[in-house]
């Protein structure tokens, strides 16, 4: 999956103070490990000296500068008695500070990479209150701004903001740590005619004057701000959810999503009430660089997840499951990212099941542990970057996003239900999303709830986990369950008569969802021969597919086999969307199969259509081989 490697010797100017970790991950022997994986490396500020409480912002959207500018007021309590409150920037301009409506010389720290400028205020015992008027650089990594072509509608520009994980820095001066958390009130100002949205209690309708005031009384850490500005327009689906999109897409967002009330009533059942008042959706222009943001009130998702059919609802699934695993109980650190993504894989995959049936949630089971293995192989066995506890210290914590947070963190929760059984599991996890929730968990932390509320001293339980193999060990270890998917054997036999000469329409292949059809071109030889594949898509039309994850599949095996009739497709697919996931396995097997020159020519034409993110990731890629 996603992953660029960034090493660097990043000298911080850290704020924990240094102490030996002890965690009885290993009841046997209580393991010391290394104090840099446990304290947030990622954040320059001092939160841990002052107390952020509350951020108002007073914000501008300027299209035709490409910047954000305004005030941001962070009410602060100085209990500690520091004398200097210290934020993460990056790439920001601050013109003027003031500590309780005072006035006071601000400092800027040296840039650190991949951390930016720490912004010193000097305040005192009784500072209540500070304000910043700052603007956004060119640089900024949070922002993506969209040309009226870009968008579906193509009169209007757009904006949206993906701060997770260390980017909200590069557009609000912010203590910048996913273990910080804040409420939040803001007035935005964007152009008239456009629609402000926010992580917050949003409009839905358009303001006369493009004036928004958005209110989030409930405290989130900074990667969860986020603002999308643009041609929008809201479609209620039940009492307490809805889609927002462009409004030539509503009318599909509407039908797509029909079942996400449902999904929220279920996630309920399952661990507990859903939290955050409504919840809605805004599906956004294709340049969106992921797949889905499980931004509060609002999950930010790609287009790309509009198959007709509602066949990708799971990405949904997964944002909704994040409303419990991640944004009420929060992974401390990026290095504990796994709390975060491997839980809501885990709660994603129940939730499917309880919408369909397990017999569509082992597919997903299948189809992701096939997505760790290649990960494994990608990064190697050894690695340490395949322990589930990572040590990003002076990285990009992008570096840490990868199948093991996803694959192998849900699948060492699956361990754990299998040995305990559903019922103990669930009762487990709802008593964890309940007391942890609003708090912070680190690795170290969960391993110690583990022990006490469900493995309590059971030997023989502890043996059969083996956790410390999977928090602290590389690779995917022995004991991993993988189940054996039925459906999945149907799919090999047609394979397999297909492969032996057996026509496309004879294959019983009426009622495949994407997951079968996922396994079926997966396991497909490769390079195939390009006979079969224009037999099968003449069969089965792949090339036009209006299935992104059956299309982007697709395409790389036709790559692979110098399938040429699908290049058109390709490009035009590669033109448009901007999803990480699908754009890196694409270049990289043109790289990988002697396509540079394609490569290169069709990344120089539609470079400027990605999201900066995504363009870091593949100038590394197309620039790697060649
Ligand atoms: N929170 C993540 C996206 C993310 C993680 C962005 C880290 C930046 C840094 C989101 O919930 C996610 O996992 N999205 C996946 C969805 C998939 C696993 C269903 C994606 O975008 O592909
Ligand atoms: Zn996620």
């Amino acid at each position: 999956m996603m992953r660029i490697v960034v090493l660097s010797a990043a000298a911080l100017s850290l704020f924990f103070t240094s102490c030996k970790n002890r965690v009885v991950a290993d009841n046997e022997s209580a393991k010391t490990i290394d104090t840099t994986t446990a304290r947030d490396r990622h954040t320059q500020s001092n939160a841990d000296s002052v107390t952020m409480k509350h951020l108002d912002l007073d914000i501008a959207v300027d299209f035709a500068k490409k910047q954000i500018g305004g005030r941001a007021t962070w009410d602060i309590s100085n209990d500690k008695k520091a004398s200097v409150l210290r934020l993460d920037t990056y790439d920001l301009t601050i013109d003027s500070v003031t500590a309780d409506g005072k006035k006071v010389p601000h400092t800027m720290g040296a840039f650190v990479e991949h951390l930016g400028n720490a912004l010193n205020i000097p305040i005192t015992e009784q500072t209540k209150q500070v304000s910043i008027w700052y603007h956004t650089g060119a640089k900024a990594t949070a922002l993506q701004w969209l040309e009226p072509q870009q968008t579906l509608g193509k009169k209007q520009p757009f904006l949206y903001t993906q701060s997770e994980s260390i980017y909200a820095r590069s557009w609000i001066p912010a203590a910048d740590g996913p273990g910080i958390r804040f409420t939040y009130s803001a007035r935005v100002t964007v152009p008239k005619g456009l629609m402000a949205l926010m992580s917050a209690e949003n409009p839905q309708q358009k303001s006369a004057d493009g004036v928004y005031t958005f209110k989030m009384d409930i405290p989130i850490p900074a990667y969860l701000m986020a603002l999308a500005v643009g041609d929008i327009t809201f479609r209620s689906i039940d009492a307490r959810t809805g889609v927002y999109s462009e409004p030539n897409m509503a009318d599909k967002a509407q039908y797509e999503f029909a079942e996400v009330g449902k999904m929220v009533n279920t996630a309920e059942q399952l661990y507990g009430p859903y939290r955050w008042g409504r919840y809605d959706a805004l599906v956004l222009p294709p340049g969106f660089p992921i797949g889905g943001m499980e931004n509060p009130k609002l999950t930010f998702a790609t287009p790309t997840i509009i198959a007709g059919d509602r066949s990708l609802m799971n990405l949904i699934a997964h944002e909704l499951a994040h409303n419990w695993s991640g944004n009420l109980v929060t992974n401390g650190t990026w290095n504990d990212f796994w709390l975060n993504e491997g839980f809501t894989v885990y709660f994603e995959r129940r939730l499917t099941e309880a919408m369909t049936d397990k017999s569509y949630a082992d597919m997903l089971w299948e189809l992701g542990y096939q997505d760790l293995e290649h990960t494994v192989e990608d990064i190697g066995k050894d690695n340490k970057d395949t322990w589930l506890k990572l040590d990003l210290t002076g990285r990009d914590p992008d570096d840490g996003l990868t199948d093991i947070a996803y694959e192998k963190g849900a699948l060492l929760l699956k361990l754990i239900e299998n040995n305990v059984g559903r019922e103990r599991m669930d009762t487990f996890l709802n008593k964890y999303f309940k007391e942890y929730a609003f708090k912070t968990i680190t690795t170290e932390k969960f391993l110690n709830y583990l022990n006490e509320n469900l493995i309590k001293g059971d030997k023989e339980l502890e043996q059969k986990l083996n956790i410390n193999a999977w928090v602290y060990g590389p690779g995917i270890p022995s004991n991993a369950p993988r189940v054996q998917p039925e459906r999945f054997k149907a799919v090999d036999a047609a394979r397999d008569a297909f492969l032996g000469g057996k026509a496309p329409a004879e294959l019983g292949t009426a009622k495949w969802s994407t997951n079968e059809w996922l396994h079926f071109l997966r396991k497909m030889p490769k390079p195939m021969d390009k006979e079969k594949m224009a037999t099968l898509d003449r069969q089965f039309k792949f090339t036009t597919s209006g299935n992104s994850e059956i299309a982007a599949q697709w395409y790389v095996m036709s790559i692979a086999a110098g399938y040429e009739a699908a290049y058109p497709a390709m490009e035009k697919f590669l033109s448009q969307v901007g999803r990480r996931k699908f754009l890196e396995p694409l270049y990289e097997e043109m790289m990988t199969t002697g396509k540079q020159d394609m490569a290169k020519s069709i990344y120089q034409k539609y470079r400027m259509n990605y999201h900066p993110l995504a363009q870091t990731t593949l100038d590394k890629l197309i620039n790697k081989k060649s």
